[in-house]
């Protein structure tokens, strides 16, 4: 039997079990690693979600985990170690929202242990993290979907639907951006002034990064240090890449080119907070060749978040923001029209002749008044990616049907995203696969 074929019998398989284990309307039972604001987020909503119960919490802080136990209840299983919540045979699946480091290897861990994950993105700290996560994925059979919510945003959905019907001609360029003004949208996360060794575990915060004394600053804003984090890129440009794979159907980009720098949070960061990034995306069967600006600036010289796209195509440009969607258009031009005034007379009396009778309707400067249309979508008031992002993985889970953001969407979106931060490190132009995510 081939190696393909006896996987897909051992994903069936497994499939096939947790489909009795965990029926339509059976409880399903969560445990979250990882409790601060994005984990007691993503927790929020898998839990306002019915028949889905939190049994365990794991946090390499202690505070966090009274903390979870004040809102959630004493009963909950608290522990440091992340192992001790995937032994656990009460526990269906897990959320893992801890710093970017430790992503793939507890991915990996919970994988194997039987659970379904829902990781936070980005899935992999390092792109050569991430054949070992999808690999892990397909020996498994279990469900993973990685938390970039714009794939579930009728946004980006609405965008898809134009993109597919060619409402804006053909897609030559897409600029995205999101520039965070707040000392909080910069990652100064509050840091809790009961932090000490005795409530923190901190050789597990560190796991496989460099061996560092005691410092409450790297744990609480662990963004800040590649160590740990990722860094705009990893943070900022894969909700974007996320959102433009979705809307272009497209699996990524061939070359990444980056620039920016450290200008305003000199704060010990070794991070930029000003980054952009072209990246070229090769023909497909969903697109045509285009190229991608992304953008991130951490203090713009504007009061709020700024955050959109902007699809251009030849015949009209799809502007997304979180407000929705605007989509404006132009006719294509009926004549060219023309520059002669710098020839002779004769030769304009001659141009104009011949023009003329190749453009005899009508006359140049009527496409002055080309007529712009623009149409405008707004999202129902009340919809909100996130819980439909964990909706879509409680279905996933309950009818064994494949993650909407699986492994290789989840590579896809992170390997071109952490490029740009090799790119901008190392001086370069890196070189990317999207078929077979590897950078070369
Ligand atoms: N989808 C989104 O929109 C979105 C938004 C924010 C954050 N995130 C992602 O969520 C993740 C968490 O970000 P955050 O803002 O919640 O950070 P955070 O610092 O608030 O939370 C991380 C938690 O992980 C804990 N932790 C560290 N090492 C651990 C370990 N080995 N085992 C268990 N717990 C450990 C920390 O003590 C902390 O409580 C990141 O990967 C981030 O990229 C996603």
């Amino acid at each position: 039997m081939s190696t393909s074929r006896r996987h897909f019998l051992k994903s069936a398989a497994a499939s096939l079990v947790a489909a009795q284990k965990v029926g339509a309307n059976d409880r399903l039972q969560i445990a979250l690693i990882g409790a601060g604001g994005m984990g007691s987020g993503d927790t929020r909503y898998q839990l306002a979600c019915p028949g889905v119960a939190l049994v365990a919490v794991c946090d390499v802080y202690d505070g966090r985990l009274a903390r979870a136990k004040e809102v959630w209840g004493n009963q909950l299983f608290t522990t440091r170690d992340y192992r001790e919540v995937l032994a656990r045979k009460d526990v269906d699946a897990v959320i893992i929202a801890t710093p970017d480091h430790w992503h793939s290897r507890i991915t990996i861990a919970a994988l194997d242990a039987g659970k379904d994950v829902y990781c936070e993105k980005p899935m992999v700290h390092f792109v050569e993290e991430g054949k070992d996560v999808i690999a892990a994925q397909q020996r498994s059979g279990k469900i993973l979907q990685v938390g970039s919510q714009y794939v579930s945003s009728l946004v980006y959905q609405k965008a898809r639907e134009l993109l597919q019907a060619g409402a804006i001609g053909q897609l030559n360029m897409v600029e995205a951006w999101l520039d965070r003004n707040t000392a909080i949208g910069a990652w100064q996360y509050s840091i809790p002034p009961d932090a000490s060794p005795d409530n923190i575990d901190w050789d597990r915060f560190l796991g496989n990064a460099p061996k560092v004394p005691f410092e409450p600053v790297r744990l609480f804003r662990w963004r800040n240090y590649r160590d740990y984090g990722t860094g705009v890129a990893g943070d900022l440009f894969v909700h974007l890449l996320s959102g433009l794979h979705y809307a272009t159907r497209s699996t990524g980009p061939t070359r990444v080119m980056a620039t920016g720098g450290l200008r305003y949070w000199k704060d010990g960061r070794d991070v930029p907070d000003v980054m952009l990034a072209l990246l070229d995306y090769p023909k497909t069967e969903t697109h045509p060749d285009f190229t991608l600006a992304l953008r991130v600036n951490f203090k713009s010289g504007v009061a709020e978040e700024q955050f959109g796209f902007r699809f251009v195509g030849s015949e009209g440009v799809i502007h997304t923001s979180p407000a929705g969607v605007t989509v404006s258009t132009v006719p294509p031009e009926a004549e060219p029209g023309y520059t002669i005034g710098t020839f002779t007379k004769a030769v304009q009396d001659q141009f104009v002749a011949e023009y003329r009778k190749k453009y005899a309707k009508t006359n140049a400067t009527a496409d002055a008044l080309r007529p712009q249309k623009e149409d405008k979508y707004v999202p129902p008031e009340d919809h909100d990616a996130h819980r439909e992002h964990h909706r879509a993985f409680l279905d996933s889970v309950r009818q064994r049907k494949p993650s909407i953001e699986d492994g290789v969407f989840g590579l896809r979106a992170a390997g071109p995203a952490l490029l740009t931060n090799r790119a901008y490190f190392d001086k370069r132009i890196c070189q990317w696969d999207p078929q077979t995510m590897t950078a070369t």
